[in-house]
């Protein structure tokens, strides 16, 4: 399998590799709290966001890529106001789990699921996965209502699963299949059709 994959492209955006000079923009997000409070980093110091932009940047050096964190950048006017990734878990088990952040201003437009059926897509398609999972703070009501509106399902509910900032952390596990992304899309050829 190549490892260079070209930027992927939604109706409003492109999704494409970071570069170091996307600092600004992602620590524009990255250091606001509300932002990042159900995810395990920041608020970000400057110095976190260069580091954080410096790992991802390395870790493509990798021959094989089992991790893709992408910019968000609307294809408008080329702002970065987000990012998202797809991490293979396991390639033996063509597993991978997805994530991503939005600036605060542009929350509530259906960017969040717009990104996240992308991901879905890329994952399936192009890195021929089997199943792909997300979790979410179960407090976290607009990530979860994203991972619902792009079909995936909840399959669990992980109690104490995660260590993050000073307490144990539950988790909910939402999951899908790739026989269920195609059953989704014949749908929606379907629908069309009427
Ligand atoms: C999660 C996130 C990406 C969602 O992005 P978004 O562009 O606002 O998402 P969308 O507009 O596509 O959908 C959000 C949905 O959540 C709903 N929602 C938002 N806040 C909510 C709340 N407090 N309670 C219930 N539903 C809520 C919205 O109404 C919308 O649902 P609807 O279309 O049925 O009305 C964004 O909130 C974010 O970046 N959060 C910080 C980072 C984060 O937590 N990432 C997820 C880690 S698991």
């Amino acid at each position: 399998m190549s490892s260079i994959y070209p930027p992927l492209e939604t109706q409003r955006f492109i999704l494409r590799d970071f570069v170091e000079s996307d600092w600004q923009a992602v620590h524009a997000y990255a250091c606001n709290p509300e932002v990042v409070r159900y995810l395990p980093f920041g608020p970000n110091s400057e110095e976190d966001t260069k580091n954080y932009l410096h790992t991802e940047i390395k870790s493509r050096r990798k021959k094989v890529r089992d991790h893709f964190t992408f910019a968000i950048a609307l294809k408008s006017d080329k702002q970065v106001i987000g990012s998202c990734r797809i991490s293979i878990s396991d390639r033996n088990k063509q597993e991978a789990s997805i994530g991503y952040c939005l600036a605060k201003e542009f929350w509530g437009q259906g960017y969040g699921t717009e990104v996240a059926r992308k991901l879905l897509e890329f994952g399936f398609k192009q890195l021929s996965l089997h199943r792909v999972f997300a979790l979410c703070h179960p407090k976290n009501k607009a990530s979860m209502r994203v991972l619902i509106k792009v079909g995936m399902r909840q399959e669990g509910y992980l109690r104490e699963y995660e260590w993050s900032r000073g307490e144990w952390q539950d988790r909910l596990l939402f999951a899908m299949l790739d026989r269920e992304m195609m059953q989704m899309q014949l749908l929606n050829i379907e629908l069309e059709k009427v």
